[in-house]
């Protein structure tokens, strides 16, 4: 994947909730390909964001792909809900949910694309058995739960052994920046997921053009 090609996604956690309308309508104007939403519980991360409700507006505001993020205990329980509510690629965390292979099946049962993510501390190993049930795997390069962290570098390692062995679509999140984004595309990642290098600027199609390279 080179930068041209590869896929930007500005999560929606670094936008102005207040005006979400006219925030959606600019990153979609500035030329993205999917809006990424992050879902927190204040369990499984220490924030609390947004739920199917919130979902079901963003719904209505784009015909974009609703990349949605959940950073949230036992996620099989809202599978549903945020499928109902219009999520298109739903993402669950490895170390939130026990029955993962469950989880991943009424993901893709419900006709939504499956994804498992993992935290930064959590080795590829424990998603190894996963890879064939998902068609998209989100690496964290920031501890989840808060959007303008910096992007920790081991995680370059990470991506580039994923890639050895996964087809699939390889997603980052945290701290990418049109610096970071270029270690994360050297490495093989389709899709970029940037909160504050998108929403954090005035112009976006200038930041998205950016991180494209
Ligand atoms: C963090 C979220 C990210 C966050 C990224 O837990 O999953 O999507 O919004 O924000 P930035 O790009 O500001 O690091
Ligand atoms: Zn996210």
């Amino acid at each position: 994947m080179d930068k041209k090609t590869v896929k930007i996604a500005p999560s929606i956690l670094s936008a102005d909730f207040g005006k979400l309308g006219d925030e959606i309508r600019d990153v979609e104007r500035g030329g993205c390909d999917l809006i990424h939403v992050d879902v927190m519980d204040g369990v499984f991360v220490p924030n609390i964001t947004i739920g199917p409700c919130v979902v079901r507006s963003l719904r209505k505001l784009t015909k974009l792909t609703l990349d949605v993020h959940l950073m949230i205990d036992n996620p099989i329980r809202y599978i549903e809900d945020f499928r109902k509510a219009g999520s298109d690629w739903i993402t669950i965390h490895a170390e939130a949910e026990k029955d993962i292979e469950l989880a991943l099946k009424k993901i893709s049962g419900l006709g939504a694309k499956p994804g498992i993510s993992i935290k930064p501390a959590t080795p590829l190993g424990a998603i190894s058995r996963y890879l064939d049930s998902v068609q998209l795997v989100l690496i964290m390069t920031v501890e989840p739960g808060f959007g303008g962290q910096n992007f920790m570098p081991e995680a370059a390692a990470k991506i580039k052994e994923l890639r050895k062995t996964y087809k699939g679509l390889i997603s980052v999140d945290g701290g990418i920046t049109p610096e970071t984004a270029r270690v994360c595309v050297e490495g093989g990642v389709d899709i970029l997921v940037a909160g504050t290098s998108v929403f954090g600027t005035k112009d976006r199609k200038l930041a998205i053009e950016a991180l494209r390279g």
